[in-house]
């Protein structure tokens, strides 16, 4: 844990919002046509840099795991040097998928059809009864790579030729979150949640508490809906932080249950930060809550949950993680819910785009980065 500093966030200056009088949420076809799905998952997910994982999924050489991005099933492993790579699960010979488990181990990756045999950093090593094909070099069939980039030991990838450079889409955030340890950091707990919504309802939902005291009577209690400020208001990264005023964590029990993740002099503040396309990252002083977000329909979202914990904390007799899994895998329950219910009611001929209040500039801030990318 750094020693030295103990601000807070050292980075945080409150930012005045800009409410703009006038702004609706988003026209129905955005949540519910198939075209413009599609324009997003080629504008957006198959050009963007998208979260894929955590490093902590993959510690040794060999240790892999799937990703999908855009319809496309990806292999992330770490390869014999422990560089992380990624894959397009594709075999070379006739494509057939290589890897159907979602995680795993291997020495190489073998395809399960007639045996071609990668090297972990995706040369091709072994094709039976291809040398008595004239002309065949197995240098021309390596493994198809994909983009990928680190940023806080959150694993992203990006499907585009020629991406922007990682440090530079992440340049705003520069050391911003380094209090958290984030590198470092390992989940206790992953829940899967299959959503029936829009991913953007999912988005909009999170960027404002205005439904705080209505849907969520548990954490209303313990931090009061009209605590939030915001320093990142504008762009591809949006939030800032709520104050805990009751008990010392997002917890059922409003204690803490964790070593805390970093160095810290106020503990009673959790900041909320979403970061586009598909991240969700909650920073409690106890934990880290990471929401990823994978598209499968207009009306329908995959959402991997995450509580992060500091690597000492898990041997330790105050180590309590399931204080804040509950906590948070009911209040998730209770967000999903009113995203399906906006989901349908949006899908009704009777739908038209509703005023935002000033509790909701933050969503109205996230729809306009959202349409500078599909319109
Ligand atoms: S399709 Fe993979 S070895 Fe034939
Ligand atoms: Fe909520």
């Amino acid at each position: 844990m750094p020693s030295t500093q103990t601000n807070v966030a050292p980075s945080f200056r409150k930012t005045t919002e800009t409410f703009t009088a006038g702004a609706k949420s988003l026209s129905q076809r955005y949540f519910v046509s198939p075209e413009i799905f599609a324009d997003e998952q080629k504008k957006i997910f198959s050009a963007q840099w998208v979260l894929a994982g955590h490093q902590s999924q993959i510690t040794r050489s060999g240790d892999y795991f799937l990703s999908e991005i855009a319809a496309e099933n990806l292999i992330v492993v770490r390869d014999q040097r422990s560089t992380i790579r990624g894959f397009y699960n594709v075999c070379r010979h006739r494509g057939t998928r290589l890897r159907e488990d979602q995680t795993g181990h291997a020495s190489v990756i073998q395809c399960p059809y007639h045996a071609w045999t990668y090297a972990l950093d995706g040369r091709l090593l072994g094709a039976p009864h291809m040398d008595d094909v004239p002309g065949f070099d197995k240098a021309d069939y390596s493994l198809h790579p994909v983009h990928l980039g680190l940023w806080e030991g959150f694993i992203f990838a990006n499907l585009a030729d020629s991406p922007t450079p990682l440090d530079k889409w992440f340049a705003p955030l520069a050391g911003k979150f380094s209090h958290w340890n984030l590198p470092k950091l390992r989940s206790a707990k992953r829940i899967d949640y299959d959503v029936q919504a829009n991913w953007k309802l999912i988005f909009e939902n999170y960027s404002e508490c205005y439904h705080c005291p209505g849907v969520h009577p548990a954490l209303s209690k313990l931090s009061p809906y009209d605590s939030a400020e915001n320093d990142l208001t504008e762009g591809p990264f949006l939030g800032g932080f709520m104050r805990i005023t009751k008990g010392n964590s997002l917890t059922m029990s409003g204690k803490s249950c964790a070593l805390p993740v970093g160095d810290f002099r106020d503990f009673h503040r959790i900041f909320y930060y979403s970061i586009f396309p598909n991240m969700l990252l909650s920073l409690h002083p106890d934990y880290a809550m990471l929401h990823q977000l994978r598209p499968m329909s207009p009306e329908r979202t995959l959402i991997f949950c995450d509580w992060f914990f500091h690597p000492e904390a898990f041997e330790r007799k105050d180590f309590k993680p399931e204080d804040a899994i509950e906590f948070w895998d009911m209040t998730n329950k209770q967000d999903w819910h009113v995203c399906e219910l906006s989901q349908q009611g949006i899908a009704s001929r009777a739908y038209e785009p509703g005023p935002y209040s000033t509790r909701e500039s933050i969503p109205a801030a996230w729809d306009r980065e959202y349409l500078r990318y599909v319109s």
